[in-house]
């Protein structure tokens, strides 16, 4: 594709972040780029656009050779990535926001983009209207980059910031995520971190070269978080969020996972509230550096999906340059994370898994305690989902293994052992 190439789009999906770029393409004459046609599901629903441009029959699009980019943005996985894959085959480039599709594919989608030379950009899946993957891309080499911390999930910060801060009860704040079309289709995905997860896999092989699926990422949602666990957080002047995180440990590895969160609140993650997220990047020179935009909802996607479109005139594609110009990267499971465990009864904590207890509260009711624990008997069983216990970790969690011995050594010069 030269410069300037005039783009003939052929659009996949009409929801939320469809007609957000339609309408937002309108608005952008500068990019020489037309929606010849839009494949729907269902052709009852009324729409705010031509008639004549609506079709439900994707080889319309897809075999129409005068269409040289698809864009993609429907939440159907397995139907996205027949629609990928082909267009892919059929030499268009392709624009995506479908981020189960991504994560669930990954390995076939590389294979595409190798074989066929083709871009696949897909900037909207994760963290929406802010360009991280072009960043993590573009800018940090692979030894300069220490670590990210993310919120990644607009609905679930939406609904902690409704539930925390305007006393909404949890049903009634999903319903309006829903409602304003940040949430997913199956609320699910996003409360019980499925979807901070699969977005988490993206950013992981755009900014290490791992290339893992869901299974090999540790993860949960909000689902078990409740006001008690707000309320020991505010006491010690925390705030609570669900937090992407990666690091690069000091055996090379990268520890990562997704779960809920203490932040203090001078954490730049403190700062992001409602459907916003917000990525913190830790490098070798710079130190820290904090990127912060509207994770979800219908123009800031939009905004996304029109810049990679607009990354096409140039025939932008990504390099993965971690995974295919650097020995990549591995995760492992091999650390110690600092957690907060509240419950109802103490016969659910497997207390002998603690390598020591910090703090601990056994009054009637809820109880809870702060402890140092080995990240796999975390990743190895789920004890701390069950029996309405709520895990939140601690802020700057992980712990590695030479500072355990140093903290151990200090604790126990400290009872006086040693
Ligand atoms: N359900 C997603 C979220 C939409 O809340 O972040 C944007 O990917």
């Amino acid at each position: 594709m030269t410069a300037h190439r005039r783009l003939t789009i052929g659009l996949f999906g009409f929801g939320v972040v469809g007609e957000g770029l339609y309408k937002v393409l309108h608005q952008t004459d500068s990019l020489n780029a037309q929606i010849k046609k839009i494949c729907i599901k269902d052709p009852g629903k009324k729409r705010n656009a031509p008639e004549e441009l609506f079709t439900t029959d994707r080889d319309e699009l897809l075999n129409d050779e005068s269409i040289n980019v698809i864009v993609e943005v429907i939440s159907e996985a397995d139907a996205a990535f027949e629609i990928v894959s082909t267009a892919l085959k059929n030499g268009k480039a392709v624009v995506s926001s479908s981020k189960k599709m991504i994560s669930e594919h990954l390995t076939a989608l590389l294979k595409l983009q190798m074989e066929t030379g083709l871009p696949f950009l897909c900037e909207s899946s994760a963290c929406a209207s802010i360009p991280v993957i072009r960043n993590l891309e573009e800018y940090y080499d692979n030894d300069l980059l220490h670590s990210l911390r993310a919120i990644v999930n607009g609905s679930t910060n939406y609904i902690l910031t409704k539930m925390f801060e305007e006393k909404l009860d949890f049903k009634a704040a999903v319903i309006q995520a829903q409602q304003l079309g940040f949430a997913e289709a199956d609320p699910t995905l996003d409360v019980e971190g499925w979807d901070a997860a699969y977005k988490w896999t993206i950013l992981l092989c755009h900014a290490y070269g791992i290339v893992a699926s869901t299974r090999d990422i540790l993860f949960t949602g909000i689902q078990n978080v409740n006001e008690n666990d707000a309320n020991v957080g505010r006491e010690k002047n925390y705030e609570i969020r669900l937090v992407a995180q990666a690091k690069k440990l000091l055996n090379g590895r990268i520890a990562a996972f997704v779960l809920p969160q203490f932040v203090k609140h001078d954490d730049h993650l403190s700062f992001v509230k409602n459907e916003y997220n917000g990525v913190v990047i830790e490098s070798s020179f710079a130190d820290k550096q904090f990127f912060y935009g509207k994770g979800a909802g219908s123009f800031p996607t939009a905004s996304a999906v029109l810049s990679d479109i607009s990354a096409l005139r140039y025939d932008y594609r990504y390099e993965y340059k971690k995974l295919y110009h650097h020995t990549p990267n591995q995760l492992t499971q091999d650390f110690y994370v600092r957690v907060y465990l509240s419950f109802d009864e103490w016969s659910y904590i497997p207390r002998e898994k603690f390598e020591w207890i910090e703090e601990w509260h056994a009054q009637e009711g809820r109880k809870y305690l702060i402890a140092v624990i080995h990240f796999r008997h975390l990743a190895e069983d789920d004890w701390w989902k069950k029996h309405n216990t709520s895990l939140i970790l601690a802020p700057d969690p992980i712990i590695e293994d030479m500072e355990l011995r140093k903290l151990k050594k200090k604790s126990l010069e400290l009872a006086g052992i040693s």
